[in-house]
């Protein structure tokens, strides 16, 4: 089969003709149709992402059909069997375990998942692994509730962007950040209230003024902005984090957190329970993924630029269609 192979950290994954996947016990063998990139795949190809081990192919989203059968897939491995938090061996699917940048991927069968009839191929490969963080951050760790005011920092991201489409599809009053106005305004066609320019130095000013407060932070960027954000808090908020692409968190003040009675919860990934959910409740609202381009398999590489140049809107995706001409 061919698949996209990342042969050394710092190289661009390579399209080679390898072997068929083997099965192991409890697994069967889809064949995929699309997949789609997350921050986490250029990561690896930069080293910045802990035991990376090569060669391997990457991709944690896909689409594809068993057994006659449209299927998405799980994006991780051995949850185990707390709700709370995964297991110490827990896996995002694509390193160490061969992931979805490829024609044949062999994955557990309790992993396959059938797939939401309202979605095409794209949009079907574009949800899994941002759709579950999105989901757990949001509804799990975050309790979101209808009518919340709900703030969703990076607007631009792909788990960003399903979070707003949950929130909104939840009944929430929606806000976001973003660095561009065009991705402010795309979100408000996603059903949002309003959005600020967090380059801007007064955002967090417009933001106060433009929601009285917040009920709900969905956060993946960590930094000062989060620190900002806690100020504006409503009491018995609750901020959930799942990325840190801003780094650590200075200045918190643990004066308004107590008082205020202010939960902060990190989250990672979601469950199988929790996808099955999330599946659930994207058929039900009819909720269409942002696919922001559609290539072939072999140019991944340039979908990989486009991610770290942060030039997407909604998910890249990278379809099979062609390769076993
Ligand atoms: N814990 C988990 O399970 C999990 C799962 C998925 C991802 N992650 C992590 O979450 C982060 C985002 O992942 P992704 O795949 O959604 O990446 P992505 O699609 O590349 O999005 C990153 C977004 O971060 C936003 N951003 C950058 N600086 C910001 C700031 N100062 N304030 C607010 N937003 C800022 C940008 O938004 P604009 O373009 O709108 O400016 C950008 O679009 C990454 O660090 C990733 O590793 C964690």
């Amino acid at each position: 089969m061919k698949a996209m192979v990342l042969n050394a950290v710092g190289e661009k994954p390579v399209l080679t003709e390898v072997d068929l996947p083997q099965v192991k016990d409890g697994e069967v063998i889809v064949k995929l149709k699309a997949a789609a990139l997350n921050h986490r795949d250029v990561y690896i190809t930069q080293g910045l992402y802990p035991a990376i081990k090569t060669p391997t192919i990457l991709g944690s989203d896909g689409v594809g059909e068993l057994d006659g059968a449209r299927v998405v897939l799980l994006p991780g491995l051995k949850w185990g069997d707390r709700e709370d938090v995964q297991a110490l061996d827990y896996e995002v699917l694509g390193m160490p375990h061969d992931g979805t940048f490829a024609e044949y991927i062999a994955i557990p069968k309790a992993s396959v998942y059938p797939c939401p009839v309202h979605l095409s191929d794209a949009e079907a490969a574009a949800f899994p692994l941002a759709g579950l963080t999105g989901w757990r951050a949001l509804m799990t760790r975050a309790s979101a509730k209808t009518s919340d005011t709900v703030m969703v920092t990076g607007a631009g991201g792909g788990v960003a962007t399903m979070v707003i489409q949950l929130a909104v599809a939840l009944g929430c009053d929606v806000y976001v950040s973003s660095s561009s106005a065009e991705k402010i305004a795309f979100a408000k066609t996603l059903g949002t209230k309003g959005g600020v320019n967090y380059t801007e130095d007064n955002w967090i000013a417009e933001l106060k003024e433009m929601t009285g407060g917040l009920d709900v932070v969905v956060d993946g960027a960590g930094g000062e902005g989060f620190s900002k954000l806690s100020k504006l808090m409503k009491p018995g908020g609750r901020m959930a984090f799942y990325g840190g692409t801003r780094g650590t968190i200075p200045k918190l003040n643990p004066q308004i957190l107590f008082w205020r009675q202010i939960t902060i919860a990190g989250s990672t990934m979601g469950s199988p329970s929790e996808f099955a959910a999330m599946l659930d409740f994207v058929s039900k609202h009819k909720i269409h993924p942002v696919v922001d381009s559609v290539r072939p398999l072999a140019e991944l590489p340039a979908a990989l630029d486009r991610m770290d140049a942060g030039q997407q809107r909604g998910k890249l995706v990278v379809t099979m269609e062609g390769l076993s001409a």
